[in-house]
């Protein structure tokens, strides 16, 4: 392990072999660490387990969201290689015209390479010499990453008319056009479609990212251009392979299995954009790619099913494979394609496992991957439980299941419809796929979620997670949401068999994210990991395989206000403690992994007593991560602000008192001995009672106060509301519960942006102005980025807007205000949202009354 060094790491140096109590104390401003009366005790006994922690728990989640692969993890730099993002035009390319050289670009439909890739480049040149060149030029992924001394492999498909012959000269170019970086020709262009490869070697040159790759040529003529592709070194050196800097991210996490496809993104919002495997696979210039109307963006399938499994391959993680379920998010279920989809899973199946003389198998082999890949695990769809998935649910579930039973009986089926439904009652899943995407304060509370769990049912898959909080990557307090959360995976390992935050990725560039907290973030140079992303580590590369019972004493609490649920009452305050802990054991070494997170901003003084046949060896580990302020965090700019510190420290004995400092999560990796008799297997038990001291903290910030007191106010009408998936009916916005809003229709249509909602006042008034609270919940769908607002005094005439504007990316409220003008009705009209979304949300909209 590599963690970096900081400046916590010297303060731990020097705790070595002191009393730390005594030293935190003098080391610190006093009052920093609250003692209570009664020592907070974690009594473990290491003779005894609760249960194996999986072998497989810490694995990896992975869809086309935020850029993950084009323009992230696939190693691919051109942007819209085969010019079918737009029908209109060439998006990201631009013709280059230099010192009198002219031409022009277009898209081409005749004649295009093949039928996966409709549509060509064509560039006609009128007029080019010497020194008059003309091309085009592509932007890529926010500019083209350029290394010194580094071979980048450039290829295209071209055709030519009767006029043209070559020579293209490639090259990578400062955006600027002053620098050429590396070039390269090729010679003679023939009349008919080939693909040409060159190779761009950088010299000694800056790094730097505002960079173009262009292809331009000194002859008049026509050219037609497809598949224009350039890739740096890839990770493993595969052709058609990942960014090294990310994959090693990845590596350094030692996930034990991916799940792919998605997400949203094997489902698409309809059947024509879903996933289709079979059109992701072969020849880059075979794959047509598809709009990926999930999140908003094309995609190329230059990531395929086979690159899935090769970067399983690459990191030594078992696949976990997501097939389409006959269900779209905007399109629901079409039973009659049934058969039909739980036919292209078989065969994807085949794909997958198949040996070369099956059909799909033999396809894998023609792609370049004889060996056949282990598959122990398919999912069946993706959130069914949501939208109108679960009327079919349970038909479609068991239509799948049966089919791979009947074929693969060793594979693991997984249901998709979560654990606390009973929408899939025909067969009896082998696993569940749970969901759950939450605030820290929620993640901790929730930490003992799976602790009575039925021992004997249904494992459990938490297939996608976090802690939301931090943007674009995830801070401080939510690896502390994280870590509680995963203290109660860990101690239900048994059961919890799998989990995997999600998403897993972000391009940090203008534009790259629609999910905000995304694990690991980069642009077109660099990659880093978010705090969640080190907490995660932490976890995955310290765990034994023995679940050891902890008793838990004197955890200090804090009441925490749950939201409301939309629509209702709020529920009971909560206690949440302030620590979370669990312990496993390896069983062949001794070690006792003993994980301590304090989410307080307060030192924990915590003593630990071990219990059982242990020989303690005084030189023990510790690793620990922590932060000066929950809003610490990682970032593209300060990438190692906090990260984990790894100290030797030295344990007295069986029974010692350690201090964890504000904000921190640490693992003890204490020696203990080879066990000399297997551990004593006893019941699993809820370890979570929260009936100790209560440590006076400071009550949570209360929810955003509505933004507008007036429930006078009447929504007569909306251009769009979302009824079916979710209540979000305009009148919400005018309600007074900040906890409700008005959401555009999301479910079986989403009408594109401007969306107006008109509101009536009590009786025409004078008014200066109006706020606008955005949505309260975790989401951030709708949020009104451009608006304008307009008043009328018979609510169909509405003059120019009064005020027009943007607003800030927040859940604050936000007053705008302008001249006082009277008036008896005033429509917000949304023009766009802060993520380009199709959808405007409200919780609420008030008026500032002039007087
Ligand atoms: O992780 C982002 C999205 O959240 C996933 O696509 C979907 O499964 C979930 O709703």
């Amino acid at each position: 392990m590599n963690f970096a060094r900081t400046p916590f790491h010297h303060f731990l140096k020097r705790l070595q072999n002191i009393s730390a109590v005594a030293f935190i104390a003098g080391a610190l401003s006093a009052g920093a660490f609250a003692q209570s009366t009664a020592p907070i005790t974690l009594k473990i006994n290491a003779d005894q387990m609760t249960g194996k922690v999986s072998p497989r728990l810490y694995g990896l989640m992975t869809e086309e969201i935020n850029y993950s692969y084009d323009g992230g993890l696939y190693g691919e730099l051109v942007r819209n290689r085969t010019f079918k993002w737009s029908n209109e035009q060439p998006l990201y390319w631009h013709l280059i015209q230099e010192n009198g050289g002219a031409g022009a670009m277009s898209l081409d439909t005749n004649l295009p390479l093949n039928s996966a890739l409709s549509t060509s480049l064509k560039l006609e040149i009128t007029k080019a010499g010497r020194r008059e060149p003309v091309g085009v030029a592509n932007d890529g992924f926010w500019g083209i990453p350029v290394r010194p001394n580094t071979k980048y492999r450039a290829s295209f498909s071209a055709r030519a008319d009767k006029e043209f012959s070559g020579p293209i000269e490639v090259s990578i170019v400062s955006s600027n056009g002053a620098t050429v970086f590396a070039t390269g020709n090729v010679r003679r262009i023939n009349g008919d479609w080939k693909k040409y490869e060159v190779t761009l070697t950088t010299g000694n040159v800056p790094t730097s990212a505002d960079n173009q790759l262009r292809l331009t040529v000194r002859h008049a003529g026509t050219v037609w251009l497809s598949c224009v592709s350039l890739f740096p070194p890839t990770y493993n050196n595969r052709v058609n392979g990942n960014r090294p800097d990310i994959m090693q991210l990845l590596a350094d996490m030692n996930p034990k299995f991916l799940r792919f496809p998605g997400g949203n993104y094997v489902e698409g919002n309809t059947f024509a954009t879903r996933f289709d495997w079979k059109k992701t696979i072969g020849d880059i210039s075979q794959r047509p790619g598809h709009f990926d109307d999930a999140w908003h963006y094309w995609s190329t399938d230059g990531m395929g099913l086979l690159e899935f499994l090769e970067w399983c391959e690459d990191l030594h993680m078992e696949p976990v494979l997501a097939v389409y379920a006959d269900y779209s998010m905007r399109q629901g279920a079409l039973t009659n394609e049934l058969d039909f989809c739980v036919q292209e899973a078989m065969d994807e199946l085949e794909y997958v496992t198949g040996d070369t003389s099956t059909k799909w198998g033999a396809l894998r082999a023609r792609d370049g991957h004889p060996a056949a890949f282990k598959l122990n695990f398919v999912e069946i769809g993706n959130e069914d439980n949501l939208g109108t998935g679960g009327r079919t649910y349970d038909l479609r579930f068991t239509k799948f299941y049966d089919a791979i039973k009947a074929k693969y009986p060793n594979i693991q089926v997984i249901s998709t419809a979560t654990s606390h439904t009973r929408i899939v009652h025909s067969r009896t899943p082998d696993v569940f796929d749970d969901h759950f995407y939450n605030s820290s304060m929620q993640m901790q509370s929730d930490s003992h979620h799976y602790d009575d769990y039925d021992r004997n049912g249904p494992k459990i898959f938490v297939g996608e997670w976090a802690t939301r909080e931090g943007s674009p990557t995830p801070n401080m307090n939510a690896a502390l949401g994280d870590a509680a959360w995963m203290t109660g995976m860990e101690r239900n390992s048994d059961i919890v068999i799998m989990a995997s935050y999600a998403p897993l990725f972000v391009n940090v560039n203008p534009g790259g994210m629609q999910w905000r907290t995304d694990l690991i973030g980069y642009n077109t140079l660099t990659s880093y990991g978010s705090p969640s992303y080190y907490a995660q580590k932490m976890f995955s590369l310290n765990h034994g395989d023995a679940i050891l019972p902890v008793d838990g004493e004197n955890i200090p609490t804090r009441e925490w206000q749950a939201p409301a649920r939309r629509g209702g009452t709020a529920p009971a305050p909560r206690q949440v403690p302030y620590v979370f802990y669990d312990a496993t054991r390896d069983t062949k070494t001794g070690t006792i992994y003993l994980k301590v997170v304090n989410t307080g901003e307060e030192g924990r003084s915590v003593r630990v007593q071990i219990e059982g046949n242990v020989k303690m060896n005084p030189e023990c580990e510790a690793v620990m991560m922590s932060a000066a302020s929950p809003d610490a965090t990682d970032s593209i700019t300060e990438p190692d602000k906090i990260v984990p510190v790894m100290t030797q420290i030295s344990v007295p004995g069986n029974d010692f008192t350690r201090v964890f400092p504000p904000y921190s999560i640490t693992v003890l990796k204490l020696a203990a001995g080879a066990p000399a008799a297997s551990l004593t297997k006893v019941n699993h038990k809820p370890v979570e009672t929260f009936e100790g001291t209560t440590t006076p903290a400071p009550a949570v910030a209360p929810a955003q106060a509505a933004a507008n007191s007036s429930t006078k106010l009447k929504v007569v009408r909306v251009d769009s509301e979302e009824t079916v998936g979710e209540d979000g009916k305009g009148a919400n916005a005018v309600d007074g519960d900040p906890q409700t809003f008005w959401h555009t229709q999301w479910q079986d249509a989403a009408p594109e942006p401007p969306h107006e909602i008109v509101i009536e006042l009590p009786a025409a008034e004078s008014i200066k102005g109006f706020t606008y609270l955005p949505r309260q919940d975790d989401e951030v769908n709708g949020t009104i980025k451009d608006y304008e607002f307009s008043v009328s005094t018979d609510g169909t005439s509405f003059g120019e807007p009064v005020a027009k504007g943007s607003f800030e990316n927040g859940k604050e409220k936000k007053t705008v205000t302008f001249a006082p003008v009277t008036c008896r009705y005033v429509k917000l009209r949304a023009l766009s949202e802060v993520n380009g979304g199709a959808w405007t949300s409200a919780a609420e909209i008030g008026v500032v009354p002039a007087n």
